[in-house]
């Protein structure tokens, strides 16, 4: 199987997806934030406040190259598809799935969540412009998959016949 790489923005369900999707598959899942945090040895939020966002935007782009691309399920942060370098990673080693959700179920997922430094900097207006300012890149997936009100179950229904 060629790899699946599982986009979208914060909150859209991309780590609960990508897990339940494991079970049905019997593959690796590969979650890159996770993958960062073990190779760096410290969380994503001091990644960003000791080195700042520029850095972090590097570590992923190397640590998503470093990732297996055979049989693997690899859930991307919000910001990895964005990136025209990732996207471009991502189109020549597998297939894309955006996880799309409408911003009030995103915004009660990201509400007041403390790992996430976006959400700490931004005001709810600022992360809605975040989305707003990456849809047209998630859009490049090669699919796009509507989660907004339905069951992980079912989004995974969904995906198990895109692939
Ligand atoms: C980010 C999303 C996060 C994480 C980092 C930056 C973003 O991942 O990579 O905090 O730029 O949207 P999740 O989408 O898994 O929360």
């Amino acid at each position: 199987m060629k790899s699946v790489y599982i986009v979208g923005f914060m909150g859209a369900g991309k780590t609960t997806v990508s897990e339940a999707l494991k079970a049905k598959l019997e593959c690796q899942v590969v979650d890159v934030d996770h993958y960062i945090v073990e190779k760096e040895g410290r969380t994503i939020a001091e990644i960003f406040e000791r080195d700042g966002e520029a850095f972090f935007r590097d570590l992923e782009h190397r640590y998503l190259k470093e990732i297996t691309t055979e049989d693997v399920i690899v859930s991307t942060g919000g910001g990895m598809f964005a990136e025209e370098r990732n996207r471009t990673f991502i189109k020549e080693n597998g297939i894309s799935i955006y996880l799309h959700a409408d911003w009030n179920e995103i915004r009660s997922r990201i509400q007041g969540d403390t790992g996430r430094p976006l959400v700490q900097e931004h005001s709810l207006d600022g992360l809605q412009s975040l989305l707003e300012k990456r849809r047209p890149f998630y859009e490049q997936a090669d699919f796009t998959v509507d989660t907004t009100g339905r069951t992980v179950e079912d989004i995974c229904t969904e995906v198990l016949g895109l692939i």
